[in-house]
């Protein structure tokens, strides 16, 4: 398999394997990310920055489903400058580049956190996450499509280094227009669809409980149960999104065939989180692995060749 070549890009930025861990899992401190640099993974990417550092929501906060997760850790996090620091250290190496994660509570905060960042010496790709849904009483700001625009605007102000934005699930055909055109008035590198579904419930009917307490049980939902979606958001903003922003695809993976989907839908790249988290790094060369098998048995030899490609019926 030597003949076939994993190689991608975004914006000005090479990766040999465009199979990523996802922001939020296994990635919080310098131990964690150097795990991920040092396995199959194409990068690292951070997890999520505040400006302050966070304790995050009250345990039980996350918990393992039969095909999934439900997740509501509320961004407990080192703050930006160890993960500022962190990134302007590692940058390149093992050939690997580090995406930094930024999540501010605010519209505000997330034009500070951008500000740092454009001071500095980082010179990297920075994804700043729109789309947090365990906070309580914050909305997710890319569902209100006037704030992403407000954002964007004051961001392209001044932040001229790479930048990424994260998204949540849309689920009708109105807001997969309206964020594309937003998002297409702005010099963005990519977008990565999508996070977590958002603020759903798991209950156990033996103890009558809520898994998990933080915001009374409610909390993200991932893995299998969201694939469908995250292939839809990859495919919908494929088809309406300028050819220069890229897509991450992110939802549901944990098999080559899952990364084999997301490129067909237009995916660039594609990170794993949940079953990073139940897997550790081996997951990254199981994929991949698969992904290659795959690739070899269609005679695809890069992911040009299907990138995209998907078939619709007619
Ligand atoms: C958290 C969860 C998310 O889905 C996200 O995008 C950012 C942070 C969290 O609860 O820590």
């Amino acid at each position: 398999m030597a003949d076939i070549s994993l190689d991608t890009q975004m914006g000005n930025f090479k990766f040999t394997n465009p199979i990523l861990n996802a922001a939020g899992v296994r990635d919080a401190d310098s131990t964690q990310l150097n795990t991920i640099i040092n396995s199959w993974a194409g990068g690292v990417v951070t997890k999520s920055a505040t400006m302050k550092p966070r304790e995050g929501n009250p345990e039980p906060r996350m918990k393992g489903l039969p095909h999934g997760c439900i997740n509501s850790m509320g961004l407990p996090n080192h703050g930006i400058d160890y993960y500022l620091d962190y990134a302007i250290k590692n940058e390149g190496k093992n050939n690997k580049q580090v995406i930094l994660s930024i999540a501010g509570l605010s519209i505000d905060e997330n034009i500070q956190l951008l500000k740092k960042i454009q001071d500095s010496d980082y010179q990297g790709l920075v994804e700043m996450n729109l789309s947090c849904p365990n906070i309580d009483g914050e909305t997710q700001i890319a569902y209100d499509f006037d704030s992403v625009e407000a954002i964007l605007n004051q961001a392209f102000e001044f932040f001229t280094k790479p930048l990424g934005i994260k998204l949540p699930p849309y689920l009708d055909f109105y807001q997969f227009d309206s964020i594309a055109k937003v998002l297409n008035k702005y010099p963005i590198t990519y977008v990565n669809a999508i996070n977590t579904i958002g603020n759903g419930l798991v209950v156990n009917p033996e103890t009558e409980q809520t898994l998990i307490k933080p915001k009374g049980g409610f909390g993200g939902i991932s893995g299998e149960y969201i694939k469908p979606t995250a292939l839809a958001n990859v495919r919908a903003l494929r088809l309406r999104l300028n050819p220069e922003i890229k897509i991450i695809g992110t939802g549901g993976i944990h098999t080559g065939e899952d990364v084999f989907e997301h490129i067909l839908c237009g995916a660039d790249a594609v990170q794993i989180g949940t079953y990073f988290g139940f897997d550790d790094t081996p997951v990254f060369e199981k994929v991949t692995k698969e992904l290659l098998a795959i690739m070899a048995r269609k005679g695809y030899t890069s992911l040009d060749d299907f990138r995209g490609k998907l078939k619709v019926l007619d």
